[in-house]
């Protein structure tokens, strides 16, 4: 069936139940938008036509997770829904310890405030906005070593996300004391969700071994990421996705994990790790801060769902068509004269905001700038990753972020073609007067991830 010969990007699903959507004008759109401080995440939801703010929970269950959320056992200690969800977790990633949790920013949340601190020093591949305000808010600095072709938005790089391991191996020589860890992304959140290859997983397993330190994965996409090994790497094409997992897991020590991501739930998450005493001092804080660790911070019928997610992640007629129609999104933009980061990513496309507001100082935000506009010529809701969200520094001075973009990120199993066409026609409308859009300015903002409360006024 959607094997090749077939072109069409056939989704591996019936839809089983519906959600109306409502169509805005444009004045309301300008209202909401107004009223909204200019900031997208204020925006009441029903006022946005198509949702590409993240592809964080917002992805549709199965009519198998549904049946799960029924079987939930909603017991305090010793739920048989947890143990399905353990054995489902190790069934790919086989740690000693499973801690479920709320969702991912708990786990980060617990771990780093075990391993981190003044002083500590934690490097990733790129960390997402959550693990680094979670590290910094411990005292220790949170260091990214992307490759530098992951900095290029239209260069072509089959593993972008990788890390740079001569500069682990720098920061290693340097100052190893004072790492607890070396966490890995995959994929890596930056560029929409570029992957890292088993290689290059593999070289930082090395490093760690010659510093005796602990790899954490941070997999929130980790299908996707199997995926694109399985795609794009060489050796990989007959290795099932679930192997190519089980692969990548053996190469760490532990991860951390968002179950709204990959295992298509709608909340949750957790922390996964090999290391008896670590683990201990984890779980203590896990029953302080998100419950008895058969639950973690959910309940047994969310544990249901993430069980039966995680079987249904890997299944290789998804992730075939995940991908694919993330790239069919991509190419049209692309085709269409918008600079986009290459190749796409697995769960988003983005948008070189800088490249396509060139009249824009990025301390006028042109991610933010081109955002808003998205949203009011179509209601299309995007997210800026770029100075609003990475520009602010602890000490409270600001500086241009290493890129501008603007994240179309794809919910999973949530829209259809049409939907993406629409989506197209929109960008494409807005990419033609990128040269008219107004800078912006922040009116007010908190200390810390200010990108989900600060309020914006469009320039004069
Ligand atoms: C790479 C990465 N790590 C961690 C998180 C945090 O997960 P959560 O939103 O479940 O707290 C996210 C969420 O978007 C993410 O993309």
């Amino acid at each position: 069936m959607a094997e090749d010969p077939f072109r069409t990007i056939f989704e591996p699903f019936r839809i089983h139940s519906v959600e109306p959507m409502r169509i805005t004008t444009w004045a309301e759109r300008a209202a909401a938008l107004a009223a909204a401080g200019y900031n997208l995440f204020e925006l009441r939801a029903e006022d946005v036509l198509i949702d590409l703010l993240t592809d964080s929970g917002t992805g549709a269950m199965s009519a198998e997770q549904w049946a799960g959320v029924q079987r939930g056992n909603e017991a305090y200690a010793g739920s048989p829904s947890f143990r399905r969800f353990r054995a489902a977790v190790t069934g790919l990633f086989p740690f000693r310890h499973v801690l479920p949790t709320h969702q991912g920013r708990a786990a980060e949340k617990i771990l780093f405030t075990v391993t981190g601190g003044p002083g500590r020093v934690i490097p990733n591949n790129t960390h997402f906005d959550t693990t680094r305000a979670n590290i910094e808010f411990t005292g220790a600095q949170a260091v990214d070593l992307p490759i530098p072709e992951g900095l290029q938005p239209a260069l072509r790089h089959s593993f972008k996300g990788n890390m740079d391991v001569a500069a682990l191996h720098g920061l290693l020589a340097e100052r190893a004391a004072a790492v607890p860890l070396v966490m890995l992304t995959v994929t890596n959140n930056s560029g929409g969700g570029q992957p890292v290859s088993m290689a290059n997983i593999r070289a930082v397993r090395e490093v760690c071994d010659q510093y005796r330190k602990p790899l954490f994965l941070d997999a929130c996409r980790f299908a996707e990421n199997a995926w694109f090994i399985k795609t794009r790497e060489p050796g990989y094409a007959d290795v099932p996705v679930a192997d190519i997992v089980r692969q990548m897991a053996a190469l760490a020590d532990g991860m951390t994990m968002s179950a709204k991501k990959d295992p298509l739930a709608n909340i949750g998450g957790w922390l996964a790790l090999n290391d008896d005493s670590l683990a201990e001092q984890c779980r203590s804080l896990e029953i302080l801060t998100e419950g008895f660790p058969t639950y973690g911070g959910l309940a047994g019928r969310d544990l249901e769902a993430i069980a039966q997610g995680l079987s249904e992640c890997i299944d290789e007629s998804y992730l075939r068509y995940r991908v694919r129609s993330i790239a069919y999104l991509g190419e049209a933009l692309e085709r269409a004269g918008v600079p986009v980061v290459v190749p796409f990513g697995g769960h988003a496309v983005s948008l070189d905001a800088r490249a396509l507001l060139t009249h824009l100082d990025p301390l006028h935000y042109p991610g933010q700038a081109l955002a808003c506009a998205l949203y009011q010529e179509g209601g299309v809701r995007a997210c800026e990753i770029g100075t609003v969200m990475f520009g602010l520094r602890p000490d409270g001075t600001e500086a241009p972020a290493t890129m501008d973009l603007v994240r179309l990120a794809v919910p999973r199993r949530t829209y259809t073609q049409s939907h993406i066409d629409y989506v197209i026609e929109v960008v494409t409308r807005v990419a033609g007067r990128a040269g008219q859009l107004p800078g912006m300015r922040i009116v007010s903002q908190p200390r810390q991830l200010r990108h989900f409360t600060a309020r914006f006024a469009p320039l004069d």
